[in-house]
């Protein structure tokens, strides 16, 4: 494991911690690491109304972009389920592929061992910016 890459699996573990879900009791902690080397934190934050929950992979990539980026290379997740690897949510695939589609995702268990895959591997034949351009 490159030391990067422990950086970004050990602060999504880090942000799980913070996760604000009384409701579901289902923490989930994200780190994204942006094309300059910075890494950004997010965590899920739900709401009473329950719709309005938003997932750690997009809280990550809001403050993110609030931050200045929008390119991106890895993404690090993470629940607290232990005995299988855990992918994102289809809503939050969608909103990663916003920012490319050649991103390293590292789906992480909770103590620490992950699975690398990819953006292009968990949403295939997707809708992208792309198709908006003008031909
Ligand atoms: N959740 C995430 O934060 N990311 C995902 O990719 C899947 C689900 C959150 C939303 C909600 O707070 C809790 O997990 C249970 O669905």
């Amino acid at each position: 494991m490159t030391d990067q890459v422990k950086e970004l699996v050990s602060k999504c573990l880090q942000a799980r911690d913070k996760a604000y879900c009384p409701y579901s009791r289902f923490p989930v902690g994200a780190a994204v690491l942006t094309a300059d080397g910075a890494i950004i934190t997010g965590c899920n934050v739900e709401n009473a109304s329950y719709g309005l929950t938003v997932c750690a992979e997009r809280t990550a990539i809001q403050r993110a972009v609030v931050e200045g980026h929008r390119q991106f290379r890895a993404i690090a997740v993470t629940c607290d389920i232990k005995d299988r690897f855990v992918g994102p949510c289809g809503a939050c695939r969608q909103v990663l592929l916003e920012f490319g589609s050649d991103w390293t995702v590292y789906l992480t268990k909770p103590d620490g061992s992950y699975k690398e895959t990819s953006l292009n591997e968990l949403l295939p034949l997707a809708f992208s910016p792309s198709h908006l351009a003008k031909n």
